[in-house]
């Protein structure tokens, strides 16, 4: 049999804004044409998670436009839950799909949850990371994705790591006990950045909308296009990351931001 790999596509932080810009940028448009990029290159992929961080401004117009966006994916959905993603309503609502790896490779997706409900940070609970061990010793025998809202590793940028995962070093220590775990993802930090801790590898990914750069001591936003990860799992545990930016004029990223 032909091994075929498996194909996820990442998108993260839309921080959808109705009827406004959000700190200079068409948050509508720009995860728009993050989705037309999607339907017309990958279609074909295996699953698609949404990172988290999907409506900023919490209106109705805003969840409906998302919920309608999506809709012209037709792939299998996933979703983690964003330290903006505050009702409690829309996110229960969201139909997440039974992802089935239907393919022949030997590679599980699965979900850590980091949201903290009330806190801009991320918390992992201890009890989420016993049963993902427990569930990665089930499935020994094949390689495993994680993915996740928040981050795992610091940018370099104060102002986006007091946002970090809080118990990040106890995190990491038991996730480095999960012997097949091989890739990790998350979104949060609204730029790509690659890490490695005791053979795991570490990948966030762009944001939809507002770009953030690394080693910025103030809050300043980067001008780079919006983008994505596509994710290629391949045989005897060997991957490959893309990143994609879309093409486009989505605005001005706001200079000397106050927050976001
Ligand atoms: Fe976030």
């Amino acid at each position: 049999m032909i091994y075929k790999e498996l194909k996820i596509i990442f998108l993260s932080d839309m921080h959808l804004v109705h009827k406004d810009d959000f700190l200079g940028i068409n948050t509508f448009n720009s995860f728009s044409a993050v989705v037309d990029n999607i339907v017309v290159n990958h279609s074909d992929a295996d699953c698609v998670v949404f990172g988290g961080d999907l409506v900023q401004d919490q209106s109705i117009a805003s969840f409906n436009f998302f919920e309608s966006e999506i809709k012209r994916i037709k792939s299998p959905k996933l979703f983690s839950r964003g330290n903006h993603d505050i009702s409690d309503k829309f996110f229960i609502n969201l139909q997440e799909d039974d992802f089935v790896n239907s393919t022949n490779s030997d590679w599980e997706v699965l979900f850590l949850n980091t949201y903290s409900k009330g806190n801009i940070f991320g918390e992992v609970k201890e009890s989420d990371l016993d049963l993902l061990i427990k569930k990665s010793i089930l499935l020994q025998g094949k390689h495993l994705l994680i993915y996740m809202h928040h981050n795992l590793f610091l940018t370099g940028s104060p102002w986006l790591d007091m946002h970090i995962t809080r118990n990040r070093d106890k995190t990491l220590k038991l996730l480095s006990k999960m012997r097949n775990l091989k890739l990790v993802v998350n979104g949060h930090v609204h730029q790509e950045t690659r890490n490695q801790y005791k053979g795991i590898d570490f990948i966030s990914s762009p944001s939809t909308s507002i770009q953030f750069t690394s080693n910025e001591k103030k809050f300043k936003l980067d001008n780079r296009n919006p983008g994505y990860l596509e994710i290629k799992l391949q045989q005897e545990g060997r991957w490959e990351v893309l990143c994609h930016r879309v093409e486009g004029d989505f605005g001005s990223p706001k200079i000397n931001p106050k927050s976001y």
